[in-house]
């Protein structure tokens, strides 16, 4: 039995990588980009190059969308919104989940149910064993649509409401961003006493792991089970403690003469924590300052 079609609108490296992997797949890939020569390698490879988004939107039922942001479906889709009757669009791009909740009405409101996904790997891992996109929205769309969705990485479902996909997306790209960002201020602050990147990883990849360690006594087990039970003791080390050692860091990064903004707000955050009362409990008792923003 043949393959049902897909559709791929948006043709940047990510949307790009999803055509070519449907393809690899013996899919019958219809394309469309606003920059319609982007599209050559593909239809080199055997896709369909629509001619205008309601093409694009008439060739399969099933639409993926990968842009920039959602503003750009709006601009590729809204001159056309006869063609959205039926279509299911499973929009990978990012956005906010007030943005993409919005999103739902307007498919909805022309005839078209939108799935949404937040996808978790770069261009070259689409479609290998690791890549994951999760996603949110109707169950019972995603079910259907799931064997083609399935060819770009594992679908992993996580509710109905259409913003979800976004949080978990941005949960995790912050605590990607985040972490690199760190390692860099530490090279750079390194860097600054002759300290090359090269000799500092063995040491933050060991921090790293004892982050992520799945044992009890993982940094981020222990975070985990200390958020979920309210209980945040800090026998061993106290927030207060910790914060001190916050100011230390941005005093190492003002002598050195290297930005001091990302390690400056680490501090304020620990200190706002300590100002709420928590200065005796643990590094867990930070998120009631992150739930409490600053007036
Ligand atoms: N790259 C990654 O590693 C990665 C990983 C995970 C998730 N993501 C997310 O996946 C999405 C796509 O990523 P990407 O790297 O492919 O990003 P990108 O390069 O920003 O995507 C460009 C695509 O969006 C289209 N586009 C932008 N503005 C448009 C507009 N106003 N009207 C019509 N089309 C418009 C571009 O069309 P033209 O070709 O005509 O400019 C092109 O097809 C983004 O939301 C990104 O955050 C990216």
């Amino acid at each position: 039995m043949s393959k049902s079609p897909v559709t791929v609108i948006g043709l940047g490296p990510m949307g790009a990588k999803m055509a070519a992997v449907f393809l690899e797949n013996g899919r019958p890939t219809t394309v469309w980009n606003r920059t319609a020569a982007k599209a050559a390698p593909l239809v080199d490879k055997g896709a369909t190059l629509a001619a205008t988004p309601a093409d694009a939107l008439a060739a399969s039922e099933l639409v993926v969308i990968s842009q920039t942001d959602y503003k750009a479906m709006y601009d590729s889709l809204g001159g056309e919104t006869h063609a959205l009757k039926g279509r299911v669009l499973a929009n990978l791009s990012s956005g906010s989940p007030d943005e993409l909740r919005r999103a739902g009405e307007w498919a909805s409101g022309h005839g078209a149910e939108l799935l949404t996904g937040g996808i978790m790997v770069p261009p070259p891992a689409i479609g290998k064993p690791g890549s994951y996109v999760f996603y949110s929205g109707q169950e019972t769309t995603l079910d259907r649509h799931r064997e083609t969705l399935r060819e770009l990485g594992d679908t992993t479902f996580i509710g109905t409401d259409v913003g979800l996909s976004m949080l978990y997306y941005q949960a995790q790209l912050y605590l990607f961003w985040s972490t690199l960002t760190a390692y860099m201020h530490g090279l750079a602050l390194l860097g600054t006493a002759g300290v090359s990147a090269e000799q500092f990883h063995p040491f933050a990849t060991m921090s790293i792991a004892s982050l992520a360690e799945q044992g009890p006594m993982g940094y981020m087990r222990v975070i985990t089970d200390e958020v979920d039970s309210g209980l945040s003791p800090g026998d061993a080390n106290t927030l207060l403690m910790q914060a001190i050692g916050a100011d230390h860091i941005v005093e190492a990064s003002r002598e050195a003469g290297i930005d001091t903004r990302g390690p400056a707000a680490l501090k304020d955050l620990f200190w706002r924590a300590v100002n709420m009362g928590h200065g005796g409990n643990g590094l867990s008792s930070v998120i009631e300052a992150i739930r409490t923003p600053a007036p």
